[in-house]
């Protein structure tokens, strides 16, 4: 055990993880040069095409130190983007340290605070590692001074590194084992694991990746998964790699490995679990384990309503390998049958509606994000809703209460004023302003959810210019004082176009919301009329004017292979829209929400 390191990377989205890890991999020679593609660490299609990483990815790797030892490092890479903040705080509670990753370029930033309170929570010796130090705009000494003004660290010991070049990976090894502390545990009591990461492979089925505290797991072996109660029998077991998992007879107290128990449900080894042996079982399960929640929800409907059983199929097999998802069918007048989707934030949301029109071929409409509100109705009784359109009329409404977030917002102070009117029109309140450094500034705001979930992401890049950085956790329910916006076309209320927002908003909202769904949707032969309403009252109005004449006809009328391109063109265009009555809407209509201030 003594020999063993385990350790995460933790940094904020693109300072470097992701090619550090690569490049340490590479330098212990656990993969060849040639075999080291673009980045190894990043397997998924859509993780590659992004450059995100979605699921935290191990390795097992063997390094042979100065001292002459050779040493078992275990390294953990961790998500980056605060969507999937619950998988950084598994993989951290797996580990006895962390190499926080700072891009010498630009400093500290909200998620790597984030990062570091969960890894000093969980009692991790924190290396700081300065990375980038090859860019022109490399200043390490300035970034080691944000570093101890925020986060308190020493940094007279961080590492600088060049996570491209390779700089500096030499001295990172060695201060891994030096610095780091072996794992304890003891090795004589029942077994104790903690799954930190599944997924689904499609010949093994759903996997666990766990860390043994105590006790060892063995292949043959009947295992416990406390949270389910479920036994199962050990089938593989395996040492985690990006290319090659090699296999192993047991995975002993203070490793990590990969277990292979034949479960078609990735239900079955949710992120937070504990394993132990069956026979002979530990007292308590590791503390902490809380299924992931999902925060966002939107309605998610085949453009093809034929294709409703399609989309229920490809969700259950979705499911199968992404836990954090739920879905419930729903009806909308509009739209038909569909279905109403939680995920963990709109990254999150992005990527399953990405994955189901991808790898199942559909075409689907998503209706815009919302959070769940709970609302106490006059009888007494309180529900909750997860869709506008289920809001009870206002005469059975006695309170609604939403959702807030802790939101933590780092910003240069050239940016402060534009950040704070920001804030501000979000229905921030402000709980801390802290300058780090004369030029930055950290704010921590309570903040409603439903404003984050919307675009305040992008708004705040917008106004920063990019630099500001922002992270959230969800901090409970607040009343608020809040109204159902409805939008009619042609006279009907289309309920998938629904949104809850603040009363005293909902006036400019409404004038907005129709003005923007004006440019959306496309001229039809008849005039449409697109109104905003609360409840029987308008509140604003927007005319589609008629279609004058038959352009395509004239335009195209003589050559018949361009023409036959313009339809297929069309039709292509075509299969975003979305019949509501006589009157086609494009998918951007249905988010178009997202476009207003
Ligand atoms: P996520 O996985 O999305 O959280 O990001 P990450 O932190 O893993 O960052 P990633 O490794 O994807 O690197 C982000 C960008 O920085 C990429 O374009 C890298 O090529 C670049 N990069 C990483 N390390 C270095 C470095 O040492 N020097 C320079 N010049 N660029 C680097």
């Amino acid at each position: 055990m003594e020999n063993i390191r385990n350790f995460s990377i933790i940094a904020h989205i693109d300072h470097g993880k992701s090619t550090l890890a690569d490049r340490l991999i590479q330098t212990c020679g656990a993969i060849e040069d040639r075999k080291m593609s673009e980045q190894v660490m990043d397997t998924m299609d859509i993780e590659k095409e992004r450059g995100i990483t979605i699921k935290a990815q191990s390795v097992r790797l063997r390094y042979k130190a100065k001292d002459g030892k050779e040493y078992i490092l275990n390294l953990i890479d961790t998500p980056g983007h605060v969507d999937f903040s619950y998988e950084v705080s598994r993989s951290l509670a797996s580990s006895e340290g962390a190499l926080l990753v700072v891009d010498a370029s630009q400093g500290v930033e909200a998620q790597t605070i984030a990062n570091v309170y969960i890894a000093l929570e969980n009692d991790l010796e924190l290396i700081p590692v300065i990375n980038k130090i090859d860019l022109p705009a490399a200043e390490p000494d300035r970034v080691k001074e944000d570093i101890e003004n925020t986060i308190g660290l020493d940094c007279t010991d961080a590492i600088e590194v060049s996570a491209k070049t390779g700089i500096g990976i030499e001295e990172l090894l060695e201060a891994i084992v030096e610095r780091i502390p072996a794992p304890k545990g003891d090795p004589k009591a029942p077994t104790k694991a903690l799954i930190y990461d599944s997924w689904f492979d499609s010949y093994l089925g759903a996997l666990a990746l766990v860390r043994v505290f105590d006790g060892e797991i063995k292949k043959g072996q009947e295992v416990l998964v406390m949270g389910t109660g479920k036994q199962h029998e050990v089938l593989d077991l395996m040492y985690p790699h990006p290319l090659s998992p090699q296999k192993t007879d047991a995975i002993k107290t203070g490793e990590i490995g990969i277990v292979v128990m034949g479960l078609k449900n990735i239900g079955d080894v949710q992120v937070g679990d504990t394993i132990t042996d069956a026979k002979n079982p530990t007292a308590e399960p590791i503390e902490g384990f809380e299924e992931a929640k999902p925060f966002v929800f939107a309605g998610l409907y085949p453009i093809d309503t034929d294709r409703f059983e399609d989309l229920r199929e490809a969700l259950d097999k979705l499911k199968l390998n992404d836990a954090a998802i739920t879905y419930e069918p729903e009806t909308s007048a509009a739209l038909g049958f569909g279905f109403r989707v939680g995920f963990l934030g709109l990254l999150h949301m992005e990527v399953v509606k990405e994955r189901l029109e991808r790898e199942f071929g559909l075409e689907l409409i998503a209706t815009a994000p919302t959070v769940t509100y709970r609302v106490k109705k006059t009888d007494g009784m309180e529900i909750a809703i997860q869709n506008p359109s289920e809001l009870p009329p206002p005469q059975e409404i006695d309170t609604i209460y939403e959702p807030y977030v802790k939101a933590t917002i780092i910003t240069p102070t050239e940016f402060l004023g534009n950040v704070l009117n920001l804030l501000s029109e979000k229905r921030g309140v402000q709980q801390k302003m802290d300058y780090i450094t004369e030029d930055r500034v950290m704010l921590e705001y309570e903040i409603p959810m439903n404003e984050i979930v919307m675009d305040f992401y992008d708004k705040l890049k917008t106004v920063t210019k990019g630099y500001a950085s922002f992270d959230y956790e969800p901090s409970g329910y607040k009343e608020g004082d809040l109204v159902k916006l409805d939008i009619r076309v042609s006279g009907e209320v289309v309920d998938a176009l629904s949104i809850i927002v603040p009363r005293d908003k909902a006036q400019y909202k409404g004038r907005e919301l129709v003005k923007k769904m004006k440019e959306l949707v496309p001229r039809q032969l008849f005039e449409v009329a697109i109104q905003a309403s609360i409840g029987n009252k308008i509140i604003a109005r927007e005319t589609v004017s008629a279609m004058r004449k038959n352009v395509t006809a004239k335009c195209y009328g003589g050559d018949i292979t361009r023409k036959r391109k313009l339809l297929e063109k069309q039709k292509a265009g075509k299969k975003r829209m979305k019949a509501i009555g006589k009157v086609q809407l494009p998918q951007e209509a249905f988010l178009s929400v997202l476009k207003i201030d």
